[in-house]
This record gives structure tokens, sequence and C-alpha cells, in this order.
């Protein structure tokens, strides 16, 4: 097996995941190269689920009885564990959704509803990225359809990374608010954080940053980070599906109105107006996804186990040997950098005129996992003039001999397809 310096011990981890063991098409190993979609779950959170409905299940917040407690003390708990894990200042900065997507278009509903100094309106500028996830443009395109709000946005150079050529015209004085993504999740750019947030900051806008592919990956310290909103989600950091976060600065958050009504929200109701509970709970609406956070929280714990800065060098290792073992791989195109300086570890790339699906498919039966498709950043796609990519992304179990199994697939591609 390729040895590389820097690695995690995969051989140990690995141990961790039962469905890395999988065998798929008659007894192909299963080699999963799909993580910037989902990653995997290791034992020590499937236990800290099971054990939660075996012995701790009922809602929270609302009984007075044992179990009520329990889950209760549980999933406050987790809120502990993710404030810590990025460093927020007040635990109360966390707020518990059902995925980044809905993390985003709470923070566009909540500007959308709100007064000065932070209404948006006809007179006001929105700034995002041509790579964003199609989670945090179409919120934003909503909010500037529902208030006349310009939409505006960065574009990308040749190699893949965002044009800021021209920050001082795109963010401006009429700018309220700067949404943009840490890391892509098609091109693995890592975003150059501190020059847009220092011009977003100079003209007063707020910033929001989707870090759904950087807090698996990386130390994040919103603290260190400047930003005003920070949203990702509990399934792509070896947490279950159903968990987001949105961590805002808490002067915000306490100013800004709710997006969700109902239940525990509240602090009085009457039938003619209400009062609201003060934050996170005025933002989780409702009976929120309990054991999915607890499970988070479990996720949390396992990867500071490991320890955020191992894994994060373990990956540069990793797509380092990919990008160079695939630029080997003849009529390969990465779309995006192709160093691993400033990149994550999703790398997307064309074959020839290989269909994306037909790549894809072919990996899919040498047991090859892969996410194939605009991955929803079709603008990106548009930009690059290309329908779809293939996309191979790796996490802190992903090993060398995994890359070359994938190279060794698009081989079989490349033979299939003449
Ligand atoms: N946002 C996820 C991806 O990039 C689903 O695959």
């Amino acid at each position: 097996m390729t040895q590389l310096p820097g690695l995690l011990d995969t051989e140990a981890i690995r141990k961790d995941f039962p469905i890395l063991d999988r065998q798929v098409h008659d007894g192909k190993k299963l080699v999963y190269l799909d993580n910037a979609a989902t990653s995997q779950t290791p034992r020590q959170v499937l236990d800290v689920l099971s054990e939660y409905y075996e012995l701790h299940n009922a809602n929270v917040h609302r009984g007075v009885h044992v179990l009520a407690e329990e889950a209760t003390a549980l999933y406050e708990g987790a809120r502990d564990k993710v404030a810590a894990f990025i460093n927020a200042p007040s635990r109360d900065e966390v707020i518990f959704t059902k995925n980044a997507s809905e993390s985003l278009n709470l923070v566009a509903n909540m500007l959308g509803w709100a007064d000065e100094p932070y209404r948006v309106d006809s007179e006001t500028e929105i700034v995002i990225t041509e790579m964003e996830h199609h989670s945090n443009i179409v919120p934003w395109q909503l909010l500037s359809q529902r208030t006349g709000a310009k939409l505006k946005w960065f574009g990308l150079t040749d190699d893949g990374r965002l044009d800021l050529s021209n920050i001082e015209q795109v963010i401006t004085e009429k700018t309220k608010v700067v949404s943009f993504v840490l890391v892509s999740n098609i091109l693995g750019t890592v975003n150059p954080v501190e020059a847009i947030i220092r011009r977003a900051q100079q003209v007063g806008a707020l910033v929001v940053v989707d870090a759904s592919q950087a807090a698996p990956h990386m130390t994040l310290d919103v603290q260190a980070l400047q930003a005003d909103f920070v949203a990702f989600t509990g399934h792509k950091m070896c947490g279950p599906t159903g968990i987001g976060v949105l961590w805002g600065r808490q002067e915000l958050l306490e100013d800004l109105p709710p997006f969700l009504g109902g239940g525990e929200m509240i602090e009085t109701v009457s039938m003619h107006s209400s009062t609201y509970a003060p934050a996170p709970h005025k933002f989780e609406a409702g009976t929120p996804p309990i054991a999915q956070a607890v499970g988070l929280g479990a996720a949390v714990d396992y990867l500071t186990s490991i320890g955020m800065d191992n894994i994060a060098r373990h990956e540069h290792v990793v797509t380092e040997y990919a990008v160079r073992r695939l630029l080997e791989v003849p009529g390969l195109r990465i779309i995006g950098p192709t160093t691993a300086e400033d990149r994550g570890a999703a790398i997307s790339f064309t074959l020839g005129d290989i269909h994306p699906h037909d790549v894809g498919q072919v990996l899919d039966e040498e047991g090859i996992a892969v996410r194939v498709g605009h991955h929803c950043a079709r603008p990106v796609c548009l930009r690059y003039g290309i329908p779809a990519t293939t996309r191979a992304s790796f996490y802190l179990y992903s090993t060398p001999a995994e890359v070359d199994a994938l190279v060794e697939g698009l081989e079989h591609v490349r033979n299939f397809f003449g």
C-alpha cells in the first residue's frame, strides 16, 4: 500500500466505520469516494443514536418526567459540544436546523423580515459568488425577488478560483449582505475569506459563510473567521442526516425576527399577538431533530478525538496524491484548482467526451462510489462549458490505495468507451 507522510492510521480508523467493509456488485470491495455528498457514520455515533432511542427518547423542554429531562440534557449537551467545536463565544449562538440549506434559508428570511439597520430592500444589494451551491443561490434569489434588492456575484477564474479583481465594484456601500462558500463542493477551492470579509466590513455588510464543506475537514473557529453567520450540516461530518447548524452573532440573533412560528419558540401567546423566546429557541420552532442533534454531538466528539488538524493534514496528503495521479490519466481535465494548495478534498473532473453519468456507472460496477452531475452548483458547469462532472471526494478514512483504485477504474472506463 502507498504510504505517505502525514496520513492518519486509516487501518484503525476504518474499523470504526462498519459500512466501509461492505462489498457491492458481487464481491467488489466498496471504495467510497462520495464524502462531499455524505460522509459515513462511525460506530461511536451509531451507538449513541441507538442508546438514545433505547433509553432516553422523549420530547425536549416540555416534560417533567425523567426521560424528558434526560432527552433535554442530551439535546442541550449537543449544543454545548457544537459550540465548543466551532469556538462560539456562547452556546446560545448555535441554532439547530435540518441541514445547511435550511440554515441559509433561515438567514435569508431573518433578513427579509428585518427592520433597519438590517432591512434588505430595493435600494440595497446582496452579493454571492458563481461557485455557490444552489442552497446559497436560490434563497438570495427569492429574497431579491421579494424585496427588489439587486443580486450580484463574484465570477470565477479559469483555474476555478474566485475572481476578486473587481471586489470594490461588487461589494459597495449598497451591499447589505455577502454570502459565500468557504470550500466549494464542486471545485474544491478554498476561498480567501479574509479579503472578502475585510471588504464587507468596510461597507458594513453582514457576512454569511457556507461552511458545509469546511466544518467536516478543518478547524472551524467562528471567532477567528469574523463572519456574522456560519452554516453547516451534520451528515457530511460523521453525523446523522436531518441536522444542520446555523451559528450567528448573539446581538444579531437578539435583534432579528424569527422565520418559523410554533411551539417552543415563544415566550407568551395570546389570540392577538405573541412574544418570542430568546435565541436560539426563537429560531427552533416545533419539536427539533433531537436524536440527530445528539448524534451530531457524538460526531463532534469523534472528530475532536482524532483532531481536526490531523484530519486536514491527512486529507491534504490524499488530495495531493489524487490530483497528481488523476492528471496522469489521458484525457482527464480537473475542473478546479490543479494543485493541492488552497483546495479541499473534492475533485471534479471530466474524462474526454465520455459523459460523467457513464463514468460514474462504470466506476460503480467496479465498486467505486463517486457523484456525477452538476453537484447542485449548475452555474459552475455553465461557466466552464460542461454539462456535468464526475466528482471524487475524500475524508479521514480515505486512502491512497482508494485513489489508485479510482485511477484503475478510470482506465476501465476509457477501455470500455474505446
Ligand atoms: N451538497 C452535497 C454535494 O455536494 C449534496 O454532493
